[in-house]
């Protein structure tokens, strides 16, 4: 079914993140057409499992980072999360167990953020980071950090929210912010996000919902990586954000921020391209293009999030519950392998070896993925991840290793 092209810019639900939907020259033949009932997940979990396990492949993965001369990275939850990492649970043993066969590097999808780490005027809380770190630490697993400055203000601490109005004053909160969370993980992460989605899609500074950018403007971006840098001297410092690698206005937005920290002498090692994708979209050409971009200017390269759902709210092929896709089908799970092997080889083509910072897909296991709650609602699931609920893994994982040893996507 040939999609529309047409790259609206929709709002991901409760978070304001945003996508676009559509075919590409590239795009894989859309999903054939479900009329699925809407059972919910919980209902519908059984067949999800049987499903999932039925199109596990035949060529099983080792060890996926063993592949990789660079960070393999997943997100995981941990501290007082539900499903933490950590957990004295057999779900966190399965959990552990596929970190540490699979992966080179963690990143807390939750906890080293703002309101974890400094919720309190003057008051900083490491436990559970320091937790995580140790963890990771003794397993001889590397730390991505994520993030010291983001604007979503589910994570912005409250007290932050009242502080001064005087732009000074502001200032140096935010650089004693960075410098002191930056300064207490030095020598024991690879890697911070120093700024988080500071760009709307059309291309300007987000403003009406950025605490940070009403303050200080864009100015705050500089205070943000100067302090990161005093903090620790050694850690590599990204911008990171969602929907660049597409070619368009955001990206364009980016790379001139990014061109303007490097004439100023402001310390960035790199660019995380968040990469929560689609199937069909963006194009690995958009993608190589974009990559090339940020390696042209010597910075690292780095996927930050990498997720691709099966469904895709913005497709005109979906219409919960009328028409979406009820269940991974083999075929599917096919397809889903194919997309994921194509991205990374992508990245390989384009990223020379000394500047690749990694790959980090955002979440274990599929029913643990945000996009369940805040893309689709929970209205029903989906399978955006490399292993399935029983921490079986899928096709996808191949998809990953053919791609990181130069096999043709298949
Ligand atoms: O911890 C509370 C818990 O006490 C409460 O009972 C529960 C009820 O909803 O909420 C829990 O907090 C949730 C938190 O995740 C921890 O699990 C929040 O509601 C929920 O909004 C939050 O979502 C996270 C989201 O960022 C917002 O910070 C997702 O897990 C996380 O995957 C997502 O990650 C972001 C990256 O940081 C930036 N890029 C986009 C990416 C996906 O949105």
């Amino acid at each position: 079914m040939k999609l529309s092209l047409s790259c609206s810019v929709l709002l991901f639900a409760a978070l304001g993140l945003a996508a676009c939907g559509g075919s590409s020259s590239d795009s894989k033949p859309s999903p054939s057409s479900s009329s699925a009932s809407s059972s919910s997940i919980n209902s519908s979990s059984s067949s999800v499992s049987s499903a999932s396990s039925s199109a596990i492949s035949d060529g099983p993965v080792a060890s996926l980072h063993t592949l990789a001369d660079f960070p393999v990275g997943v997100s995981v939850s941990a501290g007082n999360e539900q499903q933490s990492l950590l957990a004295n649970t057999d779900n966190g043993a399965a959990q552990r167990n596929v970190v540490e066969t699979h992966f080179s590097q963690l990143t807390a999808g939750n906890i080293m953020k703002m309101s974890y780490l400094h919720p309190t005027e003057g008051g900083y809380t490491f436990d559970q980071a320091d937790a995580l770190v140790n963890y990771a630490n003794e397993k001889g697993l590397g730390m991505h950090g994520h993030a010291l400055v983001w604007h979503s203000d589910y994570q912005v601490p409250g007290w932050m929210k009242t502080y001064s109005n005087d732009p000074e004053t502001f200032r140096a909160m935010l650089a004693e912010h960075s410098e002191t969370i930056a300064s207490h993980f030095a020598g024991r992460l690879e890697s911070w996000d120093v700024v988080n989605e500071a760009f709307n899609d059309d291309g300007t500074y987000r403003n009406s919902d950025s605490l940070f950018y009403q303050r200080l403007g864009e100015t705050y971006i500089d205070t943000a990586f100067i302090s990161a840098r005093a903090g620790d001297p050694n850690v590599d410092l990204y911008y990171n954000d969602f929907n660049i690698s597409n070619v368009g206005p955001k990206f364009n937005a980016v790379l001139a921020m990014v061109d303007g920290l490097i004439e100023r002498e402001v310390p960035i090692d790199g660019v995380g391209f968040q990469m929560h994708v689609f199937m069909g979209w963006p194009s690995t050409s958009d993608i190589k293009s974009n990559f090339q971009k940020i390696v042209d200017r010597g910075l690292k390269v780095k996927i930050t999030e990498l997720d691709i759902p099966i469904n895709n709210p913005y497709d005109g092929s979906y219409n919960y519950p009328n028409n979406y896709q009820a269940s991974l089908t083999p075929e599917l799970a096919q397809t889903q392998k194919t997309r994921y092997c194509e991205i990374v080889t992508a990245y390989m083509d384009v990223v020379p070896e000394d500047l690749r910072g990694g790959i980090t897909v955002w979440g274990i296991n599929d029913s643990s993925s945000w996009l369940i709650q805040q893309l689709f609602n929970r209205q029903h699931q989906d399978w955006p991840l490399l292993f399935d609920d029983e921490f079986n893994q899928k096709p996808a994982l191949e998809g990953v290793a053919d791609g990181l040893t130069g096999k043709t996507c298949s």
